[in-house]
C-alpha cells in the first residue's frame, strides 16, 4: 500500500468518525425531516429548509448544495444566494455583493458593478436589527432601494472627504464612511454606488466608492478600507425568514400551521410567524414531531439543595425530597429538611453498628488474650505441679494403661460441673472432694487440696505414680491427676457409701452393724495396710489412718483412702524423720515424741480404729470426761480393770463369742502399745484378724461344724504362727482365749 492508499484509508476512517459524530448529534434531537440530509458542507440545514424535494417546506426554502468555482461545497438559496448559516430563530446569514464605483483617471471602470441586488423570495427580508447600510469613499453617494409592505422604499448615504486626515479608524463617522439603519421588512433590495466628480480629486487614496449591507460589527472601517475594499466582493449579511404572511391567531386552525408539538407560535414583527419550542423543550419546532422534552436531571445544576433528588417531568423537573427528608415551606422557598426521626434512626443505627463492631472486636481480642493467658497459666501450673516430671516418669512405665492418667483442666471442670457446690462430698482441712462424672460416664471423686508445698513437688509426683499403681481391693484407687490448676487435683475411684466414721457413729445405724461386719471391715483395713507396708514397692506409710479415712463401697467393703500425708519409705530405710502429722486421737505417741515415722505408727492408728469398731465410741471426744477423752487410753484402762464388756458396743457383746471379742480387744491393745517395737506388724494383725474371721464365719455358717472342715480352714491359714500349734478344732477357741488372757495379763 502506497502513500496514496494510506491516505485513502485515513480519509475513510475520518469520514466514518464524522458520520458517527453526526449520528450522535442526531440522537440528541433531529433538525431535519426523517431520511433528509441536514448538512451541506459545514452548514447545518434545519427544516423548514431542505436539500431536496420533500425535505423543505416549499421551494422558496430549497437549498441547492453545490460546489462553487473553488470546489467548496456551499448551500445556495434560490436566486443564487450563498448561505453561511441558518438559525431556527428565523435568521439566515448569507453573502451579499459589494457595489463598487471605480474610476481609472476619471473614467468609470465598466467591468466592476456599481449596482447589485438581492432578488430573494418574499419569505426573506433584510434583518433590520442586525444589518447596516454602509457607504465608504471620499467622493461617494449611494442608494439602498427595496420594497416594504408592497411599497417601494429608498434610502441613501453620502460620504465625502478631502483627505484622510479627519478619519478615525474603527469609527464610521461620516468622514470617508457613512452608515444608515435598515428599516423593518425590507425585501428585494438594490444597492447602487455613485460619485460626484469621478474620484478625480481623491484618486490617489480612494479610486472607488463602495456601498453594501453588512452584518453589524463585521465591517470595521479604517483608512486602509478606502483602498482595500476594492479586492473584496462580498460581505456577510443577515436575512430574516418567516412562515407565511398571517398571524398566529389566523393560522392556528389551518392545515398550513407549521409549528409542531410542544412548540408555540410567535408573531413576527414583519408579516408571518415563527415557531418556538416551549420552555423545557428543545429541538426543531417546525418538524411535525415538534420539540423534545429536556431531561434537566442530566444537568448537575438541577436540584442542588440538600436532600433533593431530581425528577424529570414533561417540560419541567421537580426536586422531591429523598427518603429521610421532608418538604419545609416555612422559609418561603421549598427546602428539603432532614427528618428528625430518620436522623435519630441514622445516628442510632450508626452508633449501634459501630458499637457492636467495637464490642465484637474488643471481646474477640479480650478472649484471645485471655485464652493465651489461660494457656500460659495452665502450662505454668502444669510445670509448677511437676507435670513434666510426671510425664517423664509415666513414659518410663511399661504398662501404661494401669498407671495414672493426666487429666486436663477442662475435663475436670466438665466433670465437676465447674466445681458445683452441690457435688461436694467431703470437705475438711485437707481440701475439698467433689463427685465428678467423666466423659465415659465413670464416676470419680476429685480431690482439690488446699495448698501444696512447692519443695515437695517431686515427692508428690512420685506418690502419684506409686499410688496409681496400687491395685488392691481395699485401697481406694487413684485414677490420675490434673496439674493444670493452681493446686493439683487428684482423681480417685468413687466410693459411694461414705466413711467408716459416719457408719459407726451414726446413731440409728450403729446398732445394726453386726459383729461379723465389724470384724470383716477390720480385717479388710488390716489387709490394705499390710499390703501398703509390705507388698507395695516402695513401702507406703499411710500416716493418717482413721475411721474417717476408711471409705465403704456399695457392699460395705472397706477401702483405705486419703494418702494426702502418706510417705513413701525408701527401700533402705525403715524410719523417716518428718514433721509430725496426723489426727489427734489416732496419733502414735512415740512418733509424736520422736518425730521418727515408722510403719508402726500406722499400726497404732489402726489399733484406735479397731477400738472404735469394738466400742462404737469416737477416738477423741470432748463430750467425755477429761480422763476418757482419748479412746485409746480409756479403752486400755478398762481392759486393765477387766471391764472389757462394759465398754464394748452392747449388741456385739450379745452377738460375738466372748473369746473372740477378747482376742480382738487384745489385738487392739497390742497395737496400742506405747513402744512401736512392741506392736505387731500389720501383716501379723491382718493374718490374725483374717483367721478369726474365718473361724467365726465357720461357726456362723455351720454351728455343728465337724473337725475336718475346721482343720481345713485352719490349714488354709497355716501361715499364721498362732494356728500352727493348734491341733484340735475343739481346742481352738480355748487356746485363742488363753492367748488373749495371757496377753492381757502381759499388757498389765
Ligand atoms: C443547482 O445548482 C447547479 C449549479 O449552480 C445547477 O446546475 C443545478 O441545476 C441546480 N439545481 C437545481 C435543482 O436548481
Ligand atoms: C451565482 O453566483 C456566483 C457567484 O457567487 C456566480 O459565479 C454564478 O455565475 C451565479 N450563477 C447564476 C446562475 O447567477
Ligand atoms: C464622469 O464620467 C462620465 C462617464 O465616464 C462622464 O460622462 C462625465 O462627464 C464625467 N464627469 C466629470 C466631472 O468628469
Ligand atoms: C403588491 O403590489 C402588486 C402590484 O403592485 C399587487 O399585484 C399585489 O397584490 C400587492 N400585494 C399586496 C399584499 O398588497
Ligand atoms: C476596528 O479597528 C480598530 C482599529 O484597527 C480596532 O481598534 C477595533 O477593535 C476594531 N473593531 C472591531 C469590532 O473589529
Ligand atoms: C413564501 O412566500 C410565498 C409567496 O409569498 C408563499 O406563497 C409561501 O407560502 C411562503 N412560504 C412560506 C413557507 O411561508
Ligand atoms: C380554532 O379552533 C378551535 C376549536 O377547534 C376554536 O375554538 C377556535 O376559535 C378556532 N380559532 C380560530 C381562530 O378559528
Ligand atoms: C410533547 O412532549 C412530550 C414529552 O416529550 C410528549 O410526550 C408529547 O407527545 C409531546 N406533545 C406533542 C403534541 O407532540
Ligand atoms: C419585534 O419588534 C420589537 C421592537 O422592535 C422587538 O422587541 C421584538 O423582538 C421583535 N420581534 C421579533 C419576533 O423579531
Ligand atoms: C417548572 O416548574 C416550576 C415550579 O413548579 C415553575 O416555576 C416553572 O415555571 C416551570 N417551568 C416550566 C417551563 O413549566
Amino acid at each position: 500500500m502506497g502513500f496514496f492508499g494510506i491516505l485513502m484509508q485515513v480519509t475513510r476512517w475520518v469520514g466514518v468518525i464524522i458520520l458517527l459524530e453526526l449520528a450522535a448529534a442526531e440522537i440528541s434531537f433531529p433538525i431535519a425531516l426523517p431520511n433528509c440530509p441536514y448538512t451541506c458542507g459545514d452548514v447545518e440545514i434545519p427544516y423548514p429548509f431542505g436539500l431536496r424535494e420533500d425535505c423543505y417546506i416549499d421551494p422558496n426554502f430549497y437549498i441547492n448544495c453545490t460546489s462553487n468555482s473553488f470546489g467548496k461545497t456551499q448551500p445556495i438559496l434560490p436566486k443564487n444566494i450563498t448561505v453561511t448559516s441558518i438559525s431556527l430563530e428565523g435568521q439566515a446569514e448569507i453573502l451579499m455583493y459589494i457595489a463598487k464605483d471605480c474610476y481609472e483617471q476619471g473614467v468609470l471602470d465598466p467591468s466592476i458593478w456599481n449596482m447589485v441586488w438581492l432578488n430573494s423570495p418574499l419569505n426573506f427580508s433584510v434583518s433590520n436589527t442586525q444589518n447596516k447600510f454602509v457607504v465608504v469613499g471620499c467622493d461617494t453617494y449611494a442608494f439602498l432601494k427595496g420594497s416594504r409592505q408592497n411599497e417601494s422604499y429608498t434610502t441613501g448615504c453620502i460620504s465625502a472627504c478631502g483627505s484622510t486626515r479627519d478619519m478615525v479608524n474603527g469609527f464610521c463617522s461620516g468622514v470617508g464612511c457613512c452608515e444608515v439603519d435598515i428599516p423593518l421588512g425590507l425585501k428585494q433590495i438594490i444597492v447602487q454606488s455613485k460619485s460626484f466628480d469621478n474620484h478625480t480629486e481623491v484618486t490617489n487614496f480612494n479610486p472607488c466608492g463602495y456601498a453594501f449591507i453588512s452584518k453589524q460589527d463585521t465591517f470595521n472601517f479604517s483608512i486602509a478600507s478606502l483602498l482595500n475594499l476594492r479586492d473584496e466582493t462580498m460581505m456577510p449579511m443577515v436575512l430574516d425568514w418567516v412562515i407565511g404572511t398571517e398571524t398566529c391567531e389566523d393560522v392556528a386552525n389551518k392545515s398550513s400551521y407549521a409549528c409542531g408539538g410542544n412548540s408555540s407560535c410567535i408573531n413576527s414583527n414583519k408579516s408571518g410567524y415563527l415557531c418556538k419550542c416551549m420552555d423545557g423543550y428543545r429541538g426543531n419546532p417546525y418538524l411535525p414531531d415538534g420539540c423534545q422534552d429536556i431531561d434537566e436531571c442530566e444537568n448537575d445544576d438541577s436540584c442542588k439543595g440538600p436532600g433533593e433528588k431530581c425528577f424529570n417531568i414533561p417540560g419541567n423537573f421537580t426536586c422531591p425530597c429523598i427518603e429521610g427528608y421532608h418538604l419545609d415551606r416555612s422559609a418561603g422557598v421549598d427546602l428539603c429538611v432532614i427528618n428528625q426521626s430518620s436522623l435519630q434512626v441514622k445516628l442510632f443505627v450508626g452508633v449501634g453498628i459501630s458499637f457492636i463492631v467495637v464490642l465484637v472486636c474488643s471481646s474477640w481480642l479480650y478472649l484471645i488474650v485471655k485464652q493465651r493467658k489461660l494457656i500460659k497459666l495452665k502450662q505454668r501450673f502444669f510445670e509448677q505441679n511437676g507435670g513434666l516430671i510426671l510425664q517423664q516418669k509415666l513414659s518410663k512405665q511399661e504398662n501404661s494403661t494401669a498407671i495414672a492418667k493426666i487429666f486436663t483442666k477442662e475435663e475436670m471442670q466438665k466433670a465437676t460441673n465447674n466445681y458445683d457446690e452441690n457435688l461436694i462430698i467431703g470437705q475438711g482441712g485437707f481440701g475439698t472432694v467433689y463427685k465428678g462424672i467423666l466423659p465415659d460416664n465413670g464416676i470419680v471423686a476429685i480431690k482439690k487440696s488446699k495448698t501444696i508445698d512447692e519443695n515437695q513437688i517431686e515427692q508428690f509426683i512420685n506418690e502419684v505414680v506409686v499410688l496409681s499403681q496400687i491395685n488392691h481391693r481395699n485401697v481406694v484407687k487413684l485414677l490420675g491427676c490434673c496439674l493444670e490448676t493452681q493446686v493439683p487435683l487428684l482423681v480417685y475411684e468413687f466410693i459411694p457409701n461414705g466413711t467408716l466414721f459416719e457408719y459407726i457413729h451414726h446413731e440409728s445405724q450403729a446398732s445394726t452393724i453386726s459383729w461379723e461386719t465389724r470384724l470383716r471391715i477390720a480385717a479388710e483395713i488390716a489387709e490394705a495396710l499390710s499390703y501398703l507396708h509390705f507388698a507395695a514397692s516402695p513401702p507406703i506409710i499411710h500416716r493418717d489412718v482413721k475411721s474417717s479415712n476408711i471409705l465403704l463401697d456399695s457392699t460395705y467393703v472397706a477401702k483405705v483412702s486419703d494418702f494426702g500425708t502418706s510417705r513413701l519409705v525408701p527401700l533402705d530405710q525403715t524410719q523417716l524423720a518428718t514433721m509430725v502429722q496426723g489426727t489427734l486421737g489416732y496419733l502414735d505417741p512415740e512418733y509424736m515424741q520422736t518425730s521418727q515415722l515408722t510403719e508402726k505408727s500406722d499400726v497404732y492408728s489402726f489399733g484406735v480404729v479397731l477400738v472404735e469398731l469394738l466400742t462404737g465410741k469416737k477416738a477423741l471426744s470432748f463430750d467425755r470426761p477429761e480422763e476418757e477423752r482419748s479412746l485409746a487410753m480409756y479403752f486400755i484402762s478398762f481392759l486393765k480393770d477387766n471391764r472389757l464388756f462394759e465398754i464394748l458396743e452392747k449388741h456385739i457383746v450379745k452377738e460375738g463369742k466372748a473369746e473372740h471379742l477378747k482376742e480382738v480387744a487384745h489385738l487392739a491393745k497390742r497395737c496400742l502399745r506405747l513402744k512401736g517395737e512392741d506392736r505387731p506388724t500389720m501383716k501379723e494383725v491382718a493374718t490374725e484378724l483374717e483367721g478369726l474371721r474365718k473361724v467365726e464365719m465357720h461357726s456362723w455358717a455351720n454351728v455343728d461344724s465337724n473337725s475336718e472342715e475346721t482343720k481345713f480352714l485352719l490349714g488354709e491359714t497355716s501361715n499364721s504362727y498362732k494356728y500352727n500349734a493348734i491341733n484340735k478344732s475343739t481346742n481352738v477357741y480355748n487356746s485363742v482365749r488363753d492367748h488373749v488372757i495371757f496377753d492381757l495379763d502381759d499388757g498389765r
